[in-house]
């Protein structure tokens, strides 16, 4: 027969073993988020720090600006034009929003609503 009394006990070390990474990290997914950068440009459209604390602001300004306003055109930007665009300005740079805008979205667990409409490929 089986000895029971030495299986259960096994099988919870054997669980809790293979599932050490899991809660030791208390279920985060651990390493920090190393988003894929374009090869296209080196600059983005506000500098890098900036960028990575209000891209979400430039972008409902943007949005605003094209919506309420009316202001389809290119922004000059320290004199480098832009057109105020989620498809034709972000993403023709960052051309792969899994690698990019969702590395870090699944790590912060936020979930932009914005791909409900709008397409995440660039225009061709
Ligand atoms: C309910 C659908 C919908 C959702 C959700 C939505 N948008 Fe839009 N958005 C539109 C439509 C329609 C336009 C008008 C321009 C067009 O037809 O391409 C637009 C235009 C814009 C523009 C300016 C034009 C352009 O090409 O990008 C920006 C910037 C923008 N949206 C950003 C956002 C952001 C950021 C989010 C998420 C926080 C978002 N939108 C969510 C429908 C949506
Ligand atoms: C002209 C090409 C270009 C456009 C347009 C562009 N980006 Fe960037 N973006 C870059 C480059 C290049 C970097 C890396 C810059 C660096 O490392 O100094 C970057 C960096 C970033 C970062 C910081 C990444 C990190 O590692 O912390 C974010 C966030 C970002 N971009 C979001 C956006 C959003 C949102 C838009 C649209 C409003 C946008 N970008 C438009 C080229 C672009
Ligand atoms: C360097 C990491 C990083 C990258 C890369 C990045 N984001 Fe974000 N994004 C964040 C974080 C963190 C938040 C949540 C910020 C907050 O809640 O204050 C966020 C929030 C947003 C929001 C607001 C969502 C909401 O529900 O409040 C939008 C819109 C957005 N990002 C668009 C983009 C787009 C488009 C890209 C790719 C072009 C991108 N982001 C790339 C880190 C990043």
């Amino acid at each position: 027969m089986y000895d029971s009394g030495k299986i259960i006990p096994g099988l919870i070390i054997f669980v809790l073993f293979v599932t050490f990474p899991v809660w030791y990290n208390h279920g985060d997914a651990g390493a920090v988020p190393k988003p894929e950068l374009p090869k296209v440009a080196k600059k983005c459209v506000l500098p890098v720090a900036q960028m990575r604390d209000e891209h979400m602001q430039l972008l409902l300004d943007w949005r605003a600006e094209v919506l309420r306003q009316g202001e389809w055109g290119f922004i000059k930007i320290d004199g480098k034009p832009f057109q105020r665009s989620l498809q034709n300005a972000c993403l023709k740079c960052h051309s792969n929003k899994k690698k990019f805008c969702d590395t870090c979205h699944t790590y912060a667990a936020v979930n932009p609503y914005c791909w409900d409409c709008h397409f995440a490929r660039v225009k061709k």
